[in-house]
């Protein structure tokens, strides 16, 4: 894997991509000069650094030998109930940073996958603001950082996962699962680092491997057919997609093979760049009552409609997908379906989706008013009535069961 993707790296971000590099981070640290490894320069640490880590269950491993003020263990999507007890949790350990003068450090460490990542992300957000709760997070205006809090915390992005490109993006999920639905929080402007290891990945589970992957695959197609694309997402949609063509099997083949494990990570990180400029459309706005009220995995839920979206956006001879044939390499929309049935295919996507199938028939009336969100469902570039929607999963349901 030898793609540079310099251009693709915002303003404030440090992406460091490589077997290992995990594990160097830790030396460095350990030998006090982290800082100087994050930010790719020789200043010393701040005189303190307080260090707290987010991470998952199946993670803790590769966090067991850092010094930190705490552990916090990430069980589930984000919600406004466990954000809220989190930052409870992590505050007072803040408040003797800011106590102690600008000097002192602190370092939040997001070593998990896409739910880990969001959960630091707002978290760092409502710190850097002086937030206190969550809901108030959610409607949080000014979205950027300050000064100071930009000076003082630091945000070590470590995804397991190659699929939600969360440690690229601007944005993180946040779920209300009473009720079905999902609010974005926006955390601009933090100093981040990620680190892009394939060691961190060569153990994750077949099926989180596919439906992280197809989360990938859905945000850089998407990206290319949003109102929003520009040159630069679909330059960085083009490229995310050609590695992912290239490594998605590879990798769902042989588990264990690092190198196109890594190439699943940069592709993810690309599919994270692409849409954070270009936002997603129809695939992941369907998605959501999916995951909420369903529990299917997100990547699931979002390649389920996949191939009816674009062929519900191909009307019009191809006119609104022309960014995603230039992105993709192929000549027609027909060309494009038959090469994402193939990689659906060679991934065993139907026998994932088959056990889902009968729960969606089931409770079609209820998802169908709730599969609009109109942030992501506005971005396409047809619009898409309930009708339209209904006759979109009715026929990706046919897909599955025939
Ligand atoms: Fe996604």
């Amino acid at each position: 894997m030898t793609t540079n993707i310099d251009e693709f790296i915002k303003e404030g971000t440090n992406v460091i991509i490589g077997l290992n590099k995990w594990s160097e981070y830790k030396t460095l640290r350990s030998n006090k000069i982290a800082k100087s490894f994050a930010q790719r320069r020789l200043d010393p640490v701040g005189v303190m650094d307080f260090t707290v880590i987010i991470t998952s269950k199946s993670c803790k491993k590769y966090i067991s030998d850092i010094n930190s003020e705490k552990v916090i263990e990430v069980k589930e999507e984000p919600t406004f109930k466990s954000i809220d007890n989190s930052l409870k949790e992590i505050y007072p350990i803040y408040k003797k940073v800011t106590d102690s003068g600008l000097l002192s450090t602190f370092t939040l460490i997001a070593l998990g996958g896409g739910s880990v990542i969001d959960t630091a992300k707002i978290l760092s957000m409502m710190l850097s603001n002086n937030i206190k709760y969550s809901r108030e997070a959610e409607q949080w205006h000014h979205r950027v950082s300050t000064k100071r809090a930009r000076r003082q915390i630091y945000l070590i992005c470590v995804p397991s996962t190659a699929g939600t490109g969360a440690e690229a993006t601007q944005f993180s999920t946040i779920w209300d699962k009473e009720n079905g639905l999902k609010y974005s929080i926006v955390s601009d402007k933090l100093n981040r680092t990620i680190i892009l290891d394939p060691e961190i990945s060569l153990s994750l589970p077949g099926e989180i491997t596919i439906s992280t992957g197809i989360d990938a695959l859905c945000q850089l197609l998407e990206s290319t057919w949003s109102k929003k694309a520009d040159t630069s997402s679909i330059k960085s949609a083009k490229l995310g997609y050609q590695i992912l063509k290239n490594n998605i099997v590879r990798t769902v083949d042989d588990p264990k093979n690092q190198d196109s494990r890594l190439s699943m990570l940069v592709s993810s990180y690309l599919s994270g760049i692409s849409i954070s400029k270009a936002n997603t459309t129809l695939c992941h706005s369907i998605s959501y009552p999916l995951t909420a009220l369903l529990g299917m995995p997100h990547g699931l839920a979002c390649g389920f409609t996949l191939i009816e979206v674009i062929k519900f956006n191909s009307s019009n001879e191809n006119e609104l997908i022309k960014n995603t044939l230039l992105a993709t390499e192929n000549s027609d929309s027909k060309e494009l379906i038959n090469e994402i049935e193939e990689i659906f295919e060679l991934v065993h996507y139907k026998d994932l989706m088959s056990p889902f199938v009968n729960q969606i028939i089931s409770s079609l009336d209820k998802i169908l008013p709730l599969t609009i969100t109109n942030s992501r469902a506005s971005n396409n570039p047809r619009n898409a009535n309930i009708d339209d929607i209904r006759f979109i999963v009715e026929k990706s349901i046919d897909r599955i069961t025939n």
